[in-house]
C-alpha cells in the first residue's frame, strides 16, 4: 500500500494581480522502502511541496494521502495527532529551541510524544553515526551550521516515524557528512522500511535514492 500519495495537487497564493501558482497538477506517490528524491532549483515550489505532502499546508486543488487516508477528510486534530505519530519532518530552519541543550531537544520530543521514540541506546548510536555526540551539552547557539541541521536530523529519526519529510537537508555540509546523511537515509528506507521524501537541489543526494523527481516551476517529472 502506498504511504504518501499527492494526487492532482495545485497550491496557488494571493489572488488577481498577485496571484502566484507554485505547483501545478502534481502526483507523487511513495512507499515503504524507498527513497524518493526531489530535486529542483530554489523557487521551484520544493518546500511548498514537502509541507502540503506532510499536511502542514492545505493543497488549493487535489488532495494528499497517508495510509490511504485522505488528510482533507480529517478533523485538524485528527491531523495532528497522524502527523505526530507518523511523520518527522527535516524543516530547513532547524527549528531547535534556543534555551535547550541538544539532549534536551530530545527531551523535549519525549514530552510531547512519549511513546514509540529510540531507545537511549539507539539514540548514542544515532548521535555518533550523525557525529553529534560531542555536542549533546551544548545549546543550539553554540553549534556550526552543519551541527545543527545533523541534531535537525536526528531529532526528527528520533521519533522513529513512518514517514520521514526532509527539506534541503545537507545544505550545510561537507561532502563527507552528505555521504553519511544519504547512507543513513537509504538505510533507513531499506532496513525499516521507512518512506523517505527529501527536496533539495544538493545533487551530491542523487546516488542514494530509489527514485529522482525533478521539479521546475511546479511542475513534477519522475526521471528515467
Ligand atoms: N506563503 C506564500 N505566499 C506567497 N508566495 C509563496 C508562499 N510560499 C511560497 N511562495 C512562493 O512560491 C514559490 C516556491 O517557493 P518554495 O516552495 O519555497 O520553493 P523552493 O523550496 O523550491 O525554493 C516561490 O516563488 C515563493 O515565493
Ligand atoms: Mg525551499
Amino acid at each position: 500500500m502506498a504511504t504518501l500519495t499527492l494526487e492532482h495537487v495545485d497550491k496557488i497564493f494571493g489572488q488577481k494581480t498577485s496571484r502566484v501558482q507554485v505547483l501545478t497538477d502534481v502526483n507523487f506517490e511513495t512507499t515503504a522502502g524507498e527513497l524518493s528524491l526531489v530535486l529542483g532549483p530554489s523557487g521551484a515550489g520544493k518546500s511548498t511541496f514537502l509541507t502540503i505532502a506532510g499536511g502542514l499546508q492545505t493543497p488549493s486543488q487535489g488532495n494528499v494521502q497517508i495510509d490511504g487516508q485522505a488528510l482533507n477528510q480529517l478533523s485538524a486534530r485528527a491531523r495532528d495527532q497522524l502527523r505526530l505519530n507518523r511523520i518527522g519532518f527535516i524543516l530547513q530552519a532547524h527549528n531547535l529551541v534556543p534555551y535547550l541543550t541538544v539532549k534536551d531537544q530530545f527531551r523535549l520530543v519525549d514530552k510531547v510524544k512519549p511513546k514509540g521514540n529510540l531507545s537511549a541506546a539507539a539514540l548514542a548510536r544515532l548521535l555518533q553515526d550523525l557525529g553529534i555526540d560531542k555536542v549533546v551539552n551544548q545549546y543550539p547557539g553554540e553549534l556550526s551550521g552543519g551541527q545543527s541541521q545533523r541534531v535537525a536530523i536526528a531529532r526528527a529519526l528520533y521519533q522513529n516515524p513512518a514517514i520521514i519529510l526532509a527539506d534541503e537537508p545537507t545544505a550545510a555540509l561537507d561532502s563527507e557528512r552528505v555521504k553519511v546523511v544519504g547512507a543513513l537515509l537509504q538505510r533507513l528506507a531499506r532496513e525499516q522500511h521507512k518512506a523517505i521524501v527529501v527536496v533539495t537541489h544538493d545533487l551530491r543526494l542523487r546516488d542514494f535514492a530509489d527514485h529522482v523527481y525533478q521539479l521546475m516551476d511546479g511542475h513534477l517529472t519522475l526521471e528515467q
